[in-house]
């Protein structure tokens, strides 16, 4: 199985970003641990980061295209209010995990809304960055079961 995992805006400074939020784990870090459970699991995955909406639908509509499974998704801010991230979700019937590193419950009332979540298989918020191993996992468990 392929596996998209996407990263929204300000990911790219995971390491320097607030680390009393985020950690002081990079983002190449998070890919790199990735990358070692997903050939553990005999998956393969394409790792796109990106700090605009329109970056963030190309690569969900270019996963679909390529036939993936399914995606882990860290929408960011975009969570909580991108509509078009819904949509093409929605329109490409990707089967995905919304990660967020902190817990979103506990912090502004803004962030509390998720676009995304009850279109998700799965949601994992405030694990830290170990929240992606886990969506890893339980979407690779999803999916073959499904099958
Ligand atoms: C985040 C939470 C979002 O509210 C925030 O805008 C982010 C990161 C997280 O991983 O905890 O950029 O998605």
């Amino acid at each position: 199985m392929r596996f998209l995992v996407l990263n929204g805006p300000n990911l790219d400074l995971l390491g320097t970003r607030e680390p009393e939020t985020y950690g002081s784990t990079t983002l190449a870090e998070v890919g790199q641990g990735l990358d070692a459970l997903a050939a553990q699991l005999d998956l393969s995955l394409r790792h796109v980061q990106c700090n605009d909406e329109g970056g963030m639908l190309a690569a969900i509509r270019q996963a679909s295209r390529d036939d993936f499974d399914g995606a882990i998704i860290n929408a960011a801010g975009f969570t909580h209010t991108s509509v078009v991230l819904r949509d093409v979700l929605l329109a490409t019937q990707l089967p995905f995990i919304e990660v967020h590193i902190s817990n979103v419950h506990a912090r502004e009332s803004f962030r509390h809304r998720s676009l995304l979540a009850d279109v998700a298989s799965g949601v994992i918020t405030g694990l830290g960055v170990v929240g992606y191993q886990l969506a890893l996992r339980g979407l690779a468990h999803q999916l073959r079961e499904r099958r």
